[in-house]
């Protein structure tokens, strides 16, 4: 199983690099359509839309349907949830009267569970014990197969950056912690929101931070012939080594991607 990360594209259509936002979204599409296998799924992560608005969220679906893989999608603190959900409502996964963008996809050998961090107040994340409930609740509705989380904002501390600490407090960040170590079925958590690539642990689970799809938005230091070229990661999952991560620049020959990250077995999780 091959799953595509892509996150925060912040698509805006009024800000100086808008016309560029739009070009790395949609050669990031491109790109994953030009796979070779081609991914299963892929798992927008968050912040598809930097004002939330529904003209913002009209040019992401436009973009978003010409992948040729099922695409799910996660609401980042710039994403508005109601117009999220009313613009990807037609793709089906999406519970039309739910308070929070979670979901679980049962289609695959691993388990695609989404979760929602989003906070009213601020642009870090939360998690109340509502969602406490909900997550623990959809990680135990099936038993028989691993699984992968996929949050906006990281479940650890990046130790790189202005902030470290992505969630509002660190107990809203343990409960999260908590919730996803509580069956040792979740064996790995895909996160966006820092526009860096970072790793991290929640316990004994994997977890990771894919960088930016917005290259005017990245952070870290690339070199100079990056600068125009959206980076996103594909995971491949096997059932005896877990999932294995590779960063994919788009737009550079296959050879020049950067074989990166993480590689951990079920047994661990
Ligand atoms: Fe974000």
């Amino acid at each position: 199983m091959i799953i595509a990360q892509i996150s925060d594209t912040h698509l805006a259509l009024d800000t100086p690099d808008a016309v560029q936002r739009i070009s790395d979204f949609e050669r990031t599409i491109a790109d994953l359509n030009a796979l070779d296998p081609a991914p299963d799924v892929i798992v927008h992560t968050g912040d598809v839309v930097h004002h939330g608005r529904q003209d913002e969220y009209a040019e992401a679906v436009r973009i978003l349907s010409k992948a040729r893989a099922p695409v799910y999608v996660l609401a980042g603190n710039k994403d508005d949830r109601a117009n999220l959900r009313a613009a990807f409502a037609p793709f089906g996964y999406l519970a039309p009267d739910s308070k929070f963008i979670d979901y679980a996809i049962e289609d695959h050998p691993v388990r695609l569970i989404a979760v929602d961090t989003l906070s009213a107040s601020s642009n870090k994340g939360d998690f109340c014990p509502e969602r406490v409930k909900r997550l623990i609740d959809m990680i135990d509705a099936e038993t028989g197969k691993p699984i992968a989380v996929f949050t906006h904002h990281p479940p650890f501390e990046v130790m790189v950056g202005p902030e470290r600490l992505h969630f509002e407090t660190v107990e809203m960040m343990d409960r999260l912690r908590q919730a996803l170590q509580h069956s040792g079925r979740v064996i790995t958590v895909f996160s966006g929101h820092v526009h860096r690539a970072a790793e991290g642990h929640v316990g004994h689970i994997r977890a990771s931070v894919v960088q930016c799809i917005a290259t005017t938005l990245r952070k870290g230091t690339y070199p100079p012939q990056m600068k125009a070229h959206p980076v996103y990661h594909l995971h491949r999952y096997d059932p005896a080594w877990g999932f294995i991560t590779e960063t994919r620049i788009v737009g550079m020959a296959a050879a020049a991607s950067i074989d990166s990250a993480a590689r951990e077995t079920i047994g661990a999780a």
